[in-house]
């Protein structure tokens, strides 16, 4: 437990020993889940963590209370790396009130059908008023499943953000952003924004918008560091060119498949000529690199090169993992170039560009077939083009 300021007190707790957020995602750093308690006239819990951590977070539950009652439970999310503790908790405090809305409850019971303790279902704008702080609550519908909601404390100005504004990896001791250096370590945080709520940028430019009406002096997200003033605005850019899908800076991605080592020659090869132009050529080996890295650096720029053997007469399964990836995260204007190879048959090229028609603004700058030869005229000439 960590006293923060003016009653408010962190309760969350790191997972060291999960490799895979979601068991999808690597994550050699951990996981934090955040929650935090504010002793008040009333006493609230916002948000619970992941239940293999149930035993140690009712510990610092009852250690953050110091032997008072709890008198609410808000539940901002209700995806189980948050609310899978919540029937221990529930358990506990009997006689603490949860609240959520009408979608929070529709979704708990399915989760914790026996949950019987009091519900105070509110709307979007109402609030909780525990003596001094007073939660106002925001909808925020996809950021980043369909109940979630938001609340600002309008007493100092804490912006509860749920899963907006957090990052892969456990925290430390230092859980305040400029206690360390949190923007050097900015790739997991897009990383997890871009593979966890990447879908969804309109809603998170929605919630921006409603929110910067608000003097936010605190941000507190479900994961990773706590934002104050010195990183809060900074990291708002960040957002909002994720959210638009504004490549960050210069840079072009090559994410290739190759299962003899050819296509991954042309890819070098590629690379050279176009570094001769470009800053930030970033290659990668999509059998060797776990796609969720790739997909943060394709939001961080703007050009990208896909290049695929034909297998099968279909796309490479790596490479069509990634690329199934791109359309379901409906990643929007970029500069694309597909490369396919193949010694009998290849179709790679046109599966991949189907797969990515409906992405908007996605503008294929050339397709290049690699049949005979190393292609090196093909791709000097692609290098030009881009
Ligand atoms: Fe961290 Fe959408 O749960």
């Amino acid at each position: 437990m960590i006293e923060l300021e003016n009653g408010v007190k962190y309760v969350g707790l790191s997972d060291r020993r999960i490799t895979l957020f979601e068991n999808v995602y690597p994550i050699a750093r951990g996981m934090s889940y955040n929650a935090y308690v504010i002793c008040d006239k009333k006493t609230a819990l916002l948000d619970a963590v992941d239940s293999v951590l149930a035993d140690r977070f009712v510990d610092e539950v009852k250690e953050a209370l110091n032997g008072r009652k709890l008198d609410y439970i808000v539940i901002h999310h209700t995806e189980p790396d948050h609310l899978s503790s919540l029937g221990r908790i529930a358990e506990i405090y009997p006689d603490s009130v949860i609240v959520g809305n009408v979608k929070t409850f529709a979704e708990m019971e399915k989760f914790f059908p026996n949950i019987s303790n009091e519900r105070k279902i509110v709307a979007d704008g109402d609030c909780l008023n525990l003596g001094t702080h007073n939660l106002k609550f925001i909808f925020a519908p996809m950021v980043h499943w369909p109940e979630v909601m938001v609340s600002i404390d309008l007493s100092d100005g804490t912006f509860y953000s749920a899963d907006a504004f957090g990052t892969f990896g456990a925290l430390g001791g230092n859980i305040y952003a400029d206690e360390f250096d949190f923007f050097a370590e900015i790739d997991e945080a897009r990383r997890y924004y871009s593979n966890i709520v990447g879908k969804y940028g309109a809603m998170v430019n929605n919630l921006l918008k409603k929110v910067s009406a608000y003097e936010i002096k605190r941000i507190c997200p479900l994961h990773g560091a706590i934002h104050r003033e010195t990183t809060i605005a900074r990291f708002i850019d960040y957002y909002a060119k994720w959210a638009n899908l504004e490549p960050e800076t210069e840079g072009i991605v090559i994410a290739y498949g190759s299962i003899y080592g050819h296509t991954a020659a042309a890819c070098e090869y590629l690379a050279q000529e176009l570094a001769k132009r470009y800053k930030n050529v970033k290659v990668y080996d999509v059998s060797a690199v776990h796609s969720s890295f790739i997909i943060s650096e394709i939001f961080k720029y703007g050009k990208l090169v896909i290049a695929s053997p034909t297998y099968n007469a279909n796309i490479f399964p790596p490479v069509l993992a990634l690329v199934e990836d791109i359309s379901a995260l409906a990643i929007k204007n970029r500069r694309v170039a597909v490369i396919e190879n193949g010694t009998w048959l290849p179709s790679a090229a046109s599966k991949i560009k189907s797969i990515l028609a409906n992405n908007k603004d996605f503008e294929i700058v050339e397709t290049i077939t690699l049949l005979k030869g190393d292609g090196k005229k093909e791709l000097a000439a692609l290098a030009a083009k881009f």
